[in-house]
């Protein structure tokens, strides 16, 4: 049986103004680009406007009646995996992002996810809390992660330095994350097909 190759969403944690998820996203779609075995689309959540989780239960259970859910929802459906870019906002995960995982169920189940941070410490802490929240979403981590850490971030972010030059040690790195990443994408694509 030929499999299409996956679809991938690279969604950015961040919605803030002057955020550095618009360096560390076009980077990473950049390398994701490079590739002939995956598909990919970035997910901006400034596109997405939910209020604070206001249904009655999960969608899992009940079918959300905000429409900008339902649309968020119908989106996040169409992907084989998702490629998060994440900062850390008080050692955890930001808000809306969080808001945006809640805000949908079955759309997650039995997908592959992926996870290139930034921050002091490369968002480590709130990737570890991100890993957390894919088990319950039933969503397949890879053990690999990119991060983009102290002193490069603040090269970065703070002096005006080039993403791509400073972090280009990071590359094998990343090929390694997508590879795998790639690897659970199309097993649990073509398993959801036998399944169906
Ligand atoms: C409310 C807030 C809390 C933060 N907490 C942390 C933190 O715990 N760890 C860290 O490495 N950086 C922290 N930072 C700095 C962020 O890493 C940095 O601002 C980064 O650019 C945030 O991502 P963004 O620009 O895409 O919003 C924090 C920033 C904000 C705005």
């Amino acid at each position: 049986m030929t499999m299409s190759k996956p679809s991938i969403a690279i969604i950015l944690s961040t919605t803030r103004q002057g955020r550095f998820a618009d360096k560390a996203g076009p980077w990473i779609r950049g390398l994701v680009a490079e590739r002939a075995d995956m598909a990919s689309e970035l997910l901006d959540l400034r596109d997405y406007p939910m209020p604070f989780f206001d249904e009655p239960a999960s969608n899992a259970w009940v079918p959300s009646k905000n429409e900008v859910a339902q649309r968020w929802q119908h989106k996040v459906a169409s992907f084989d995996g998702y490629l998060f870019v994440v900062a850390e906002y008080n050692r955890g995960l930001t808000a809306v992002l969080k808001n945006a995982l809640d805000y949908a169920y079955p759309e997650w189940n039995r997908k592959a996810a992926a996870f290139v941070g930034y921050g002091s410490v490369g968002a480590a802490r709130s990737i570890e809390q991100l890993r957390l929240s894919c088990i319950e979403l039933q969503l397949a981590p890879t053990r690999h992660g990119v991060h983009i850490q102290g002193s490069d971030f603040m090269a970065v972010y703070r002096d005006g330095k080039d993403l791509k030059q400073q972090v280009r040690y990071l590359e094998p790195n990343v090929t390694t994350m997508l590879d795998e990443f790639h690897w659970w994408a199309s097993a649990l694509m073509a398993a959801r097909a036998s399944s169906r």
